[in-house]
């Protein structure tokens, strides 16, 4: 919809109207889709004195006439479909009115309009003519008269020169109002790029979960509460806990990490909550533990549903209280440190196996975290294979993946998801060198071979067994029988069947090295 009041404003129609206003003694107005004259301040500066308007205006049945004059211009234009142009009509009085539709896009917008004005030539008969139009309206036929006597007269000449003026106003609104939608438009993708790119930078995906997961990391990241991160292995459980920390109040303190399968008891207990002097064989100084060096910041303990009881019941401690007693001492110590816990395990099941302290459970659980694993993100498999190619090129080179390679990456069910991905990437950048696009026969067999894909569409159009079976099978022969050279005991051996079935089965898929040269499939 065009802003009117808006147009108004601008220098060009300003100037163009005085124009119009000095040389011929005419004011501009504007009418809405609908014909309603629009009467805002900046608009109405333009009209000037209309004395037989004015005179007409007085009585009711003479506004409604006038109004009536708007609606027939705008039926007029409808009817005959003409693009934008002047058209000069003569109004229920008997004057005449110019005016240039405007429409945008074939919507009609409204009206721009000069009018009020006799024409030069038999002037006489059209004053006539108005006294006649307006006898039945009540006024004075003196007065109306002399208000035609104040009318403007136009010669057929300035009326064209006005319709040509009449009509570059029209063209500098419209390029005006384009020029504003393209600012619009950009404002808009700008905006929507910025949501979407989110503050988590070193964090790659823009589908629906990862914006999501965006969303509750924010929420999360402002406050002080201890977070749970669940998820399958490497979906980046680790990489969005350093997220939260540093984009916390707490981002200028340590960010310190732990894994809580990775010591046994007493070594994790003393590296977590230090150590007094002599508390063991070989303690021979005081120890700060990892709760005092994250003091003020984040301690992520990774794998936390690997903890033993004793140290879950330590954990507990310090999630209550903030306390805890370094070994061998008999002080407690205070900490202002967040916790984020992070497992791939399901910590509710090992509650109700009794394998995990539910009290513990609750604590940790305060808020949760949940990773969508990268099968359940496909859309964003194209972005990681471009951010780990980026990451693992050499400076100066560019890796690309064939389209059939990605679309292999893409139907796989990705077990080991965003790890798995960036090995699977690395390794292709290794093994194709100084090459630069990557084809699918580089990908790693379990990749290549997945025939059964895993989506619900996917697998709509999956193939009968026998099919996949076959189309499996002439693959990896054909695939083994090149990386033996064609030398069918070493492809026979790598496949692990006899020489004599390899021999059979390649007769049968017609994949002779000469079969093959013949018919290149
Ligand atoms: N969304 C992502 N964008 C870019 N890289 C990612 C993303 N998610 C994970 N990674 C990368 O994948 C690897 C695994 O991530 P991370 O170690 O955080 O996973 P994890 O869930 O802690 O795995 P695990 O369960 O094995 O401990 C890291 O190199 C990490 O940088
Ligand atoms: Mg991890």
């Amino acid at each position: 919809m065009l802003d009117w009041t808006e147009l108004a404003g601008l220098r060009v129609i300003r100037r163009m109207a005085e124009i119009i206003n000095r040389r011929w003694n005419l004011g501009v107005g504007f009418a809405d889709a609908q014909g309603a004259l629009i009467e805002t301040p900046e608009v109405v500066r333009f009209a000037t004195r209309r004395p037989l308007c004015e005179l007409l205006k007085g009585s009711p049945e003479g506004q409604a006439r006038c109004q009536r004059t708007a609606h027939q211009m705008l039926d007029h234009h409808g009817a005959s479909g003409q693009p934008e142009g002047a058209s000069c009509l003569t109004c229920h009085a008997g004057l005449a009115e110019m005016y240039v539709p405007v429409a945008v896009e074939g919507e009609p917008q409204g009206l721009i309009l000069a009018g009020g004005f006799f024409r030069r030539e038999a002037l006489e008969d059209q004053i006539e003519a108005v006294l006649t139009r307006v006898a039945d309206l009540p006024l004075a036929q003196a007065e109306v008269r002399r208000a035609c006597r104040e009318t403007p007269v136009l010669s057929a000449e300035a009326e064209a020169f006005l319709a040509d003026v009449l009509e570059l106003v029209v063209r500098e609104m419209l390029v005006f109002r384009e020029e504003v939608a393209r600012k619009e438009r950009r404002l808009d993708r700008l905006t929507r790029e910025l949501a979407e790119r989110s503050s988590y930078h070193q964090i790659i995906g823009k589908s629906q979960p990862m914006r999501e997961l965006y969303r509750l990391m924010d929420k999360v990241a402002a406050t002080d509460s201890t977070v749970l991160v669940t998820g399958e292995n490497g979906t980046g459980k680790e990489l969005v806990a350093r997220a939260v920390h540093f984009n916390s109040a707490r981002k200028d303190k340590p960010f310190v990490v732990q894994n809580c399968s990775a010591f046994n008891d007493n070594l994790l207990d003393s590296e977590l909550f230090g150590h007094a002097r002599g508390a063991f064989t070989g303690a021979v100084g005081t120890k700060k533990g990892l709760f005092e060096v994250a003091d003020g910041g984040t301690f992520f303990l990774d794998e936390v549903g690997d903890m033993s009881p004793t140290l879950q019941v330590k954990l507990l401690r310090i999630l209550q209280e903030g306390t805890f007693i370094p070994v061998g001492s008999t002080q407690t110590r205070q900490v202002d440190v967040r916790i984020i816990a992070a497992t791939n395990r399901d910590l509710h099941a090992m509650v109700e196996a009794g394998q995990f302290r539910e009290d513990l459970y609750y604590r940790l659980h305060v808020i949760s975290i949940h990773l969508p694993s990268l099968r359940d993100r496909r859309d964003d498999i194209p972005h990681l294979v471009e951010h780990f190619l980026a990451k693992r090129s050499q400076p100066g080179k560019r890796h690309r993946l064939a389209a059939a390679c990605l679309q292999r990456l893409m139907d796989y069910h990705w077990p080991g998801n965003i790890r798995e991905l960036e090995n699977e990437i690395e390794r292709l950048v290794v093994l194709r060198g100084e090459d630069e696009e990557i084809g699918e026969e580089f990908l790693s067999p379990r990749i290549r071979y997945e025939i059964y894909a895993t989506t619900e569409a996917a697998r709509d159009q999956a193939p009968s067994l026998p099919d996949a079976v076959e189309r499996l099978e002439r693959t990896m022969i054909l695939d083994h029988l090149k990386r033996a050279r064609w030398n069918k005991t070493k492809a026979a051996e790598s496949l692990g069947i006899s020489r004599r079935n390899l021999i059979r089965k390649v007769q049968a898929y017609q994949l002779d090295r000469r079969a093959k040269l013949r018919n290149p499939t």
